[in-house]
């Protein structure tokens, strides 16, 4: 029976040496958790990097035979791979200028070459797993070439192509040295999808730009072959975090967190450490709020999840310092001998204790500057079964453009961002259950099977017409 093959660079488990040992833990970010829910379904397989260097063949070996009994098929990339490839071309020139960051890309030759080396390791760790009537599903900024060389080597497969991050505007596309061939390596796909309109937009316009090839009614002619463009929100497994949120470990875990903090309020943020999400900012409209509105100090309490990501690029570490510097501040500042203003956890937390948080917090804080979708905003609102809770959602994270329910801002106005944060604190519980109601009927309906099967409809569609148009 066909499969579909999902491919990206970060396997949904990633593997890490602790002293003499590997254990085999679940990956962070919204492309791991999200399609972690689906690739297990009929027979399918996910090709991935399980994010460990190994050490030599016995444990490659290893590695490989316990991810495939959980149809998985790792990639194995080196030290310098890692470093040219993944921190180098993936995370300092295409993460920053995807998110609008072009003062930190760099564009280095070296970085370049490996991207185009690992998309081609790729290429061959697929080919060897995928049957000519497979769907081959790839996903993300780290392999934007690989439909096209998939599509050279099979030139009749059924290849989709999803983008997890924004897509910026022409003219951000533009500085890349390598635009063209970028363009070129997605549209070799059949069905190129996006979060949002507007990234699809982005996209058509740079196409046409860039390749001189114009777009009809989301459609692409490359090489007598149409490619389809189209928008996909992707959604989560709304049942999975509901359940989490009901089971006794999560209400253990709440229970236990109320004791200490008594009948403080609480206002939560959950992010990995990255720019493009706004942390600084936040932190410092919280401090604006304490400053502003006296009478929230010792009620009210910011618990930050912030989870370790992309330590090795120069950015990140500073961040972190800043971010380090700011809770430090603040909290020494206004802390009580009973009261702490902001608990700062820096590192990743099973299900169980991310569902208690949604459950403890009133309050939650998705507020970064670009962000293709953002899951966590969809799973706060998925955990909230009493229907209280407000979302406070910057207007530059794709899940904006669905939950206008929520309390949407603009994340660089600390002033219109501090104001939200009372705001919520003092709305009246009918209109959380209004405001509440409304997004969970959303998220529930357009979960991410719903998502999975739109797009693969789609991809099916699209090849049956290239075929009847042949
Ligand atoms: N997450 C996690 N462990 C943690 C904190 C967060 O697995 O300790 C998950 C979170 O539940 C969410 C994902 O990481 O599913 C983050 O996805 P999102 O789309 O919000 O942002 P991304 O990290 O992909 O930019
Ligand atoms: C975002 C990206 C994913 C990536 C994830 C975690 O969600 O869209 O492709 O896997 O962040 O980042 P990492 O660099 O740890 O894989």
């Amino acid at each position: 029976m066909p499969q579909t093959i999902i491919v990206s660079n970060r396997l949904p488990t990633k593997v890490q040496r602790t002293d003499d040992s590997l254990s085999f833990q679940p990956s962070e970010g919204g492309l791991a958790t999200g399609l972690g829910s689906i690739y297990r379904q009929e027979g399918n397989m996910w090709v991935g990097w399980p994010g460990l260097f190994v050490q030599d063949e016995a444990e490659e070996q290893y590695v490989t035979e316990q991810l495939s009994a959980d149809s998985m098929a790792p990639v194995f990339l080196t030290e310098a791979e890692i470093r040219d490839f993944y921190e180098g071309f993936s995370n300092s020139t295409l993460w920053p200028t995807f998110h609008y960051f072009t003062q930190f890309a760099t564009y280095e030759q070296t970085h370049w070459d490996a991207y185009v080396a690992v998309n081609e390791k790729f290429c061959a760790a697929v080919l060897a797993h995928a049957g000519p009537e497979d769907t081959i599903w790839v996903h993300d900024y780290q392999l934007l070439l690989l439909p096209e060389m998939l599509r050279r080597a099979r030139p009749e497969a059924t290849i989709g192509f999803f983008l997890h991050i924004p897509f910026p505007s022409y003219e951000l596309i533009r500085v890349l040295p390598w635009r063209s061939e970028l363009l070129r390596g997605m549209l070799g796909a059949d069905l190129i999808g996006f979060h949002t309109f507007g990234y699809m937009r982005h996209f058509l316009s740079a196409v046409s730009q860039v390749l001189g090839l114009p777009a009809q009614n989301g459609q692409i002619e490359v090489e007598q072959r149409a490619v389809r463009v189209d928008a996909f929100p992707m959604g989560i497994d709304y049942d999975r975090y509901a359940a989490a949120a009901d089971s006794d470990a999560a209400r253990q875990h709440e229970a236990a967190y109320r004791e200490v903090l008594r009948d403080t309020r609480v206002i939560l943020s959950i992010d990995r450490l990255d720019y493009t999400k706004g942390i600084a900012q936040r932190l410092r409209a919280f401090e604006l709020l304490l400053a502003r509105y006296p009478e929230w100090r010792e009620q009210v309490s910011l618990i930050m999840l912030v989870v370790p990501s992309r330590d090795q690029v120069a950015q990140y570490a500073s961040l972190k310092e800043e971010i380090d510097e700011l809770v430090g501040r603040i909290n020494a500042q206004f802390r009580t001998i009973t009261w702490t203003p902001i608990h700062y956890f820096y590192r990743s937390l099973p299900l169980e204790e991310l569902a208690s948080l949604y459950r403890l917090a009133e309050v939650a804080l998705v507020t970064p500057m670009r962000d293709g979708m953002n899951l966590v905003a969809k799973e706060f609102i998925a955990s909230k079964a009493d229907q209280r809770g407000v979302l406070i959602l910057s207007e530059r994270a794709g899940a904006a453009r669905e939950l206008s329910d929520a309390l949407i801002i603009n994340p660089t106005d600390t002033n219109q961002l501090t104001e939200a944060m009372h705001d919520a604190l003092v709305m009246p519980e009918e209109e959380q259950r209004q405001r509440m109601t409304a997004m969970q009927a959303l998220v529930r309906r357009y979960n991410v099977f719903s998502w999975t099967r739109l797009f693969l409809n789609q991809l099916t569609y699209t090849k049956m017409k290239q075929q009847t148009l042949a």
